[in-house]
């Protein structure tokens, strides 16, 4: 079973002053604070010639949310210099708030030493340094090598193809089948949407994606788990649905599995206790690699470096991208344990003529921007101890947002880390009406949120401070309540 798509659908179409419009639209325009002028008024500066990504383009440019001209700190700043207050971090991405000035320094100062250099066969000094300080924040854990990518989608492929190339090099050559999870989100790469489980991210290209995939269930369960504060108690048999996968395949077919520790863009879903041990043990047990995808979980989020390090579950790659640079500049990375590069070098060096030990790079892989920016990120995060401070402000955040709950329509509420989520009952037939009317109430009042489905999600810059968190919290609920006295019911 596959749910929705990760951005939403359309949600339906109804008319207003004899016009039709898309639904979820109608919560701008029955929100108090719009003006209904404004919103019918051409948008002349929103053209088509720019094909948005992950959006209903005829929505969006029909009746543009008003967009952000810039950003600093926790805050966007709409042109009128109203400010946002941004409670997705971006899009899980800017850890450390916007604009940190290091970073910013770092990354000016390096455009103009060096603004590119190859990375086949030639390079410069950054991601040597880079890779050595990525790898400080997962000791005793016998990683040992970075492969550098462009962005989460590229991570993930690149993670596909270490881990097929690890077994040829052990001789194990059938071992080619990838595991992925139900309401898994890896990116957009033809790897990723075929180990992914987001239906409608997968529809359109299903006549040719990856041909040995299989999938096993997610963990999310109302009935057993829903208020959970942070890990559900119910729920690690789950990880037994793996051992089902692997006998239907045969483990001798099965390269790895892949799998977010917390599911970020399908509504946050964290790990039921002793979910991710499990999987672990089945994967050694049965000589499957195990991929933890931490493009979201890492680099503080969980307030610790990785999920790898909060769960104390080592897997045997970790992908990672946005925190990487704090999102300043796009870059990903694959995290390899020893026995991995090790594996595929000695193979590479018995061949003859198999100098080159992984045929497989990107023109941006170690960008001098990239890596200079990655370099001062986390600086930063060391020098104003973000991680922590995410540790500190979680029991926090996980008090104030289950204060939500008896709210009206709310059905779960979700937290882990500086990760929130709050569940709404969707409307028959149209499964974000009531998640995107709350989204667009919210940001009415200024706080910049994210909707995955029928679930409203949160994750705060680390650098917060109760403050923030009390606003963000504060205007959700006005919003939820609001939305339930004030919605149009779609028809
Ligand atoms: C877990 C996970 N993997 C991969 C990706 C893809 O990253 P990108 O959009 O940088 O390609 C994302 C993006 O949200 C993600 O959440």
């Amino acid at each position: 079973m596959m749910i929705g798509s990760k951005l939403g659908r359309h949600c339906g179409r109804v008319g207003i002053r004899g016009r039709t419009i898309n639904c979820s639209l109608l919560s701008t325009i029955a929100a108090p604070s719009t003006d209904l002028a404004a919103v019918s008024a051409p948008a002349s500066s929103y053209n088509d010639k720019y094909w948005m990504p992950f959006t209903d383009n005829h929505k969006f440019k029909g009746f543009p949310r008003k967009v952000f001209e810039r950003a600093s700190g926790v805050y966007y700043y709409l042109e009128d210099g109203t400010p946002i207050l941004d409670g997705i971090s971006g899009l899980w991405c800017c850890n450390a708030g916007h604009g940190q000035p290091k970073i910013v320094q770092a990354i000016q100062t390096q455009a103009a030493k060096l603004d590119f250099a190859a990375s086949f066969n030639s390079s410069h000094k950054l991601p040597y340094l880079f890779a050595e300080k990525l790898l400080e924040l997962l000791p005793g854990r016998d990683f040992s090598q970075v492969f550098f990518t462009m962005c989460g989608s590229t991570a993930v492929d690149t993670a596909l193809k270490i881990a097929l190339q690890y077994h040829r090099a052990n001789g194990d050559h059938s071992k080619v089948r990838f595991i992925g999870r139900e309401r898994g989100y890896h990116g957009v790469g033809f790897g990723g949407i075929s180990v992914g489980g987001i239906m409608p991210n997968r529809k359109a290209f299903s006549g040719n994606m990856l041909p040995f995939v299989d999938h096993i269930v997610h963990t999310h369960s109302l009935p057993h788990m829903a208020y959970s504060k942070g890990q559900p108690a119910w729920g690690d048999h789950l990880a037994d649905d793996l051992e089902r996968v692997i006998a239907r395949h045969d483990a001798s077919t099965i390269a790895a599995v892949i799998i977010e520790p917390v599911a970020g863009s399908t509504g946050v879903l964290p790990p039921p206790e002793g979910y991710l041990q499990r999987i672990r043990d089945i994967c050694s047990r049965h000589n499957v690699l195990l991929i933890f995808d931490e493009v979201i979980t890492g680099f503080g989020r969980l307030g610790a470096s990785f999920a790898t390090t909060r769960f104390d579950v080592t897997p045997d790659l970790i992908t990672c991208a946005k925190g990487l640079t704090n999102a300043s500049v796009p870059a990903g990375a694959v995290i390899t344990r020893s026995n991995i590069f090790k594996a595929i070098q000695e193979a590479a060096h018995r061949s003859p003529g198999m100098q080159i030990e992984f045929y497989h790079g990107y023109t941006y892989s170690g960008h001098p921007l990239a890596m200079a920016a990655g370099i001062a990120t986390l600086e930063v995060y060391q020098e104003q101890a973000i991680f922590e401070n995410a540790a500190v402000l979680e029991p926090y955040f996980e008090q104030l947002l289950h204060s939500l709950k008896g709210l009206p329509h709310v059905v779960d509420i979700r937290n882990i880390g500086l990760m929130g989520a709050v569940e709404v009952a969707p409307i028959a037939g149209f499964p974000v009406a009531r998640s995107m009317d709350i989204f667009d109430r919210a940001f009415e009042k200024g706080v910049f949120l994210r909707v995955t489905g029928s679930t409203i999600a949160m994750s705060p810059p680390l650098v917060c401070e109760r403050k923030h968190l009390d606003q963000i919290v504060d205007t959700l609920r006005q919003s939820i309540i609001e939305s339930a006295q004030l919605m149009q019911m779609p028809h």
